[in-house]
């Protein structure tokens, strides 16, 4: 526990006793269905055509046809339905006969996120054992389970783990682009997973979308260049020899269409573009793909001009299916048919009759095959598009050669899973780290170092794999994993440590840059902490707004005459001009993954006093000037970037730059992320979520979790999209409280203004104690302001939103120039709330200010 937290549990928590558990009954998840819109229309003649018609096989056809004679409704019908493993265990295969299984990101065999890979292939087995069981009046059909691999066998911690694909976008490498679809497919069939939900074939247009780093690029030429490329090295070369072949596994092109070309790019929105921008960017890496034969292609959560895409018939039917020859099955997003207007997680003709083949019907599964079934029986959903949908899903699984292969546990031509992780596998993860590192800055060309200097490395980043892996990595979020979760991997600290101590010179580690001898040089590894999805969507590109420590960090190297250079983990351009001002290089290191060494093989000559290898990488997105610089985008009209797409300095190139602006343009008291406390589920840096009792306190990284004493308990729910809501629950059987803190920030300007704060919840239960709403600014710093009276008046089961006067703290006692805590909810009662959004609000309209 930290100093500080342990300061806050100390203010706040008192009894502990035994944990109370709440649960949302079933079905009152809300969705976010928008009002219908009027139909847009699409153009399908400007859309590209098909070039040789793909995995349509006069053999496999003749299997499907058989196979389909013998299906009953029920089976049919499960073939189209995939239900997530937090769910569906294998017996319910029996009852269900279900087409598919996933594991989301936070889903993992037993529950257990951090399960070994022996778990994984185990888990594999069984579904497909009950999924092949014998049964009179049953067909067999062999169940496909799929993941996110979407950089390695990421589920994984002995995984080869690759650097995200906004770093592979740097490589400009296509056949290494191949190689890791290789390994990735290798790993993942020697575990018994046949599907990876891998490329996304994103072009992104707006980096304060959080899935920036699946991206491989802002401009559709390299996403268009890289498609096939990945696709065959997951699946093999269609018509040759290892098409589909032991060890490789079918991949999934997603999310169709403009993922990354919604309006402020934020997650799951609406890309108000034209049918022209649709096909010349967002359309670009589809054609290849599916001319390689991809096997999958997974239809967006967001929508085109107001259309939610799970619900868009011209798009997936006319466009997809028709004149570009898809002729492999769409598979849905995660509940996202749930967001298609007149639909609810479990009931959604819409979707499957505009074309989607399959879905995702993560914890719906149920329920959504019972009401599908009835609605093929009374004809809501025509037998023949149900019969289409069925024939590409047993088409994918013929190619897969699913219907030949063994049960997982007995394939004898897949790798062992001893070889996850192996060095082979390694080689290519380390290779993609050193040539996706970008070279920003090289001041008196102080890269590359020798290995015989004395070197200080620090920085939070440094010895952290878990942060240089980002999101999708063990978890969803990516948050939480420490090192020896990662056996095999090294750090980049790891990697200094081998190329110095190789040479003989020496390393020293401190995190806060604190040295006895002074060193030679000083290496600073930071950066964004993971996300994932609409987590990691943020309102500027700033980095670390209201904080700054890092740079505090480089600027104490600075002051004391050492030479400074700057690795960065990110998952996205960011405004860092400050911190590039402050060191004297500057390297864009993304999101590397487990092979942290790589970066060392870049940084530091060899011992023979050779370049190893130069930097190779180049920007695949534009690096913006200012915070709010975005989108920017290659081509734009008055195109004005830091660093141009394309910019990467060598070790041949002269790297000076002038000192850069230090306004990053966000209008003050706007903007940045530190006036929200807490949205889309996370709290957003610089803040983090924690409950508190008298035992201890729970920082929370995962979507649950019960405070030490077992007097809060928390879980993740969802309001208007999947986990964008926590729901607390007090049980009444000691203090307990919700904490949102951070370093302390000075509110005192918001304070003096008529800035509010903002709470937007759902009182469960109205509250049996006093129920108290506190800042905190300091040890002995805090103001507490009564909510009992505004919770026990909130109409129980909707939402409200409440606003308190920043003044009213700053009345009761908060030192508004340092808040530590903004938001701390504390009751020694029973109370039960759900939250969707705490933040500072500028508009005082309707503010309140209870009583201390
Ligand atoms: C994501 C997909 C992912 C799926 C399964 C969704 O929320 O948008 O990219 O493949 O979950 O985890
Ligand atoms: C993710 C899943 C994750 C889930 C949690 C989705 O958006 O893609 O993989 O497990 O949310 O609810």
């Amino acid at each position: 526990m930290s100093k500080r937290t342990a300061r806050l549990t100390r203010a706040f928590g008192l009894v502990s006793a035994i944990a109370l558990l709440g649960t949302l009954p079933a079905g009152v998840a809300l969705s976010a269905n928008s009002p219908a819109t009027p139909a847009q229309t699409l153009h399908p003649e400007k859309w590209p055509a098909a070039q040789t018609p793909r995995l349509i096989d006069p053999a496999i056809e003749k299997k499907i046809d058989a196979l389909m004679a013998q299906m009953s409704l029920e089976e049919k019908v499960g073939q189209t339905i995939q239900g997530d493993i937090s769910t569906i265990k294998p017996e319910d295969l029996r009852k269900y006969p279900l087409g598919s299984i996933l594991a989301g990101g936070n889903s993992g065999p037993g529950g257990d996120d951090r399960a070994s890979a022996q778990a994984w292939l185990d888990l594999a087995d069984e579904f497909y054992r009950v999924s092949m069981e014998k049964k009179p009046g049953r067909v067999q059909i062999p169940v496909i389970f799929g993941v996110d691999a979407v950089h390695g066998h990421g589920n994984i911690g002995s995984a080869t783990i690759f650097p995200h694909n906004i770093g592979l976008g740097a490589t400009r490498d296509r056949d290494l682009l191949r190689r890791t679809g290789e390994v990735t497919a290798r790993e993942m069939a020697a575990t018994g997973i046949d599907w990876t939900f891998a490329p996304a074939l994103s072009v992104v247009r707006d980096d304060r979308w959080g899935r920036s780093y699946e991206g491989f690029s802002e401009d559709p030429e390299i996403v268009a260049a890289y498609a096939g490329a990945v696709v065959e090295g997951i699946q093999g070369v269609i018509g040759s020899k290892d098409w589909m072949k032991p060890g490789r596994t079918v991949a999934t092109a997603k999310h169709f269409l403009a993922d990354g070309g919604t309006d402020g790019g934020r997650d799951q929105g609406d890309a108000k573009i034209t049918e022209e921008e649709l096909i010349r960017l967002h359309n670009a890496g589809y054609p290849p793909a599916i001319d390689a034969g991809v096997l999958t292609i997974m239809t967006s959560f967001s929508s085109w001009q107001g259309i939610k895409h799970h619900g868009n018939k011209q798009l997936m039917t006319d466009v997809l299916k028709g004149r570009m020859g898809f002729n492999g099955f769409i598979v849905g997003d995660w509940n996202a048919h749930d967001q298609v207007p007149g639909c609810t997680k479990f009931n959604c003709p819409t979707s499957l009759i505009a074309g989607l083949d399959m879905y995702m019907a993560s914890d719906s599964w149920e329920l959504l095959y019972k009401n599908t079934l009835a609605q093929v029986k009374d004809g809501t959903i025509p037998m023949a598009r149900l019969d289409d949908a069925v024939r590409r899903i047993l088409r994918v699984k013929f190619h897969a050669g699913l219907f030949d292969k063994p049960a997982p546990k007995d394939r004898k031509d897949v790798p062992a899973i001893s070889t996850l992780g192996s060095a082979e596998n390694r080689a290519v993860g380390r290779e993609a780290v050193r040539k996706s590192l970008v070279l920003l800055k090289n001041q008196n060309n102080i890269l590359p170092l020798s290995p015989k200097a004395k070197v200080l490395v620090a920085g939070d980043g440094a010895d952290n794999i878990g942060k240089q892996a980002g999101g999708w990595t063990i978890s969803w979020q990516g948050t939480g994993n420490r090192n020896d979760e990662f056996p095999g991997a090294t750090s980049i600290l790891d990697g200094i440590k081998e190329a110095v101590g190789a040479a003989g010179g020496a390393v020293t580690y401190d995190k806060a840059g604190v040295f006895k001898d002074k060193p030679d040089v000083a290496i600073v590894v930071f950066g964004e902490e993971p996300y994932a999805e609409f987590q990691g969507d943020v309102e500027t590109l700033e980095y670390q707004p209201g904080d700054k420590s890092d740079l505090a960090l480089l600027k104490k190297l600075k002051a004391q005459g050492i030479p400074t250079v700057a690795v960065f983990l990110s998952g996205r351009p960011m405004w860092v001009n400050p911190e590039i001002n402050a060191s004297d290089a500057f390297v864009a290191a993304w999101l590397p993954g487990s092979e942290g060494n790589g970066v060392a093989d870049v940084l530091f000559k060899g011992a023979d006093g050779k370049v190893k290898y130069d930097f190779n990488g180049k920007l695949s997105f534009s690096w913006p000037k200012t915070a709010v610089q975005t989108p920017l985008n290659r081509g734009d009209a008055n195109y004005d970037p830091l660093f141009a797409y394309g910019y990467g300095l060598t070790y041949k190139d002269k790297g000076d730059l002038a000192a850069l602006s230090e306004n990053s343009g966000v209008p003050p008291g706007s903007g940045s992320s530190t006036g929200v406390f807490f949205r889309r589920g996370g709290a957003p840096a610089p803040w983090s979520l924690a409950i508190a009792d008298q035992v201890g306190d729970l920082r929370v990284t995962t979507t649950t979790g019960t405070s030490p004493g077992k007097v809060v308990d928390l879980k993740s729910v969802d309001v208007a999209a999947q986990e964008d809501a926590k729901q607390l629950t007090w049980n009444g059987t000691g203090r307990g409280s919700f904490i949102i803190s951070g370093r302390a920030v000075d509110l005192s300007r918001q304070s003096n203004g008529d800035v509010t704060l903002s709470l937007r919840y759902r009182v469960d239960q109205a509250p049996t104690g006093k129920a108290m709403l506190s800042m905190v600014c300091g040890p002995d710093c805090r103001a507490d302001l009564d909510l009992t009276k505004i919770l026990t008046d909130a109409k129980p089961g909707s939402f409200q939103t409440t606003k308190i006067s920043l003044k009213c703290f700053a009345a009761a006692g908060a030192r508004m120039a340092t808040i530590e805590a903004p938001v701390v909810i504390s009751t020694e009662g029973r109370l039960g709330l759900t939250v969707t959004d705490l933040k500072l609000d500028a508009d005082p309209g309707n503010a309140v200010c209870p009583a201390k």
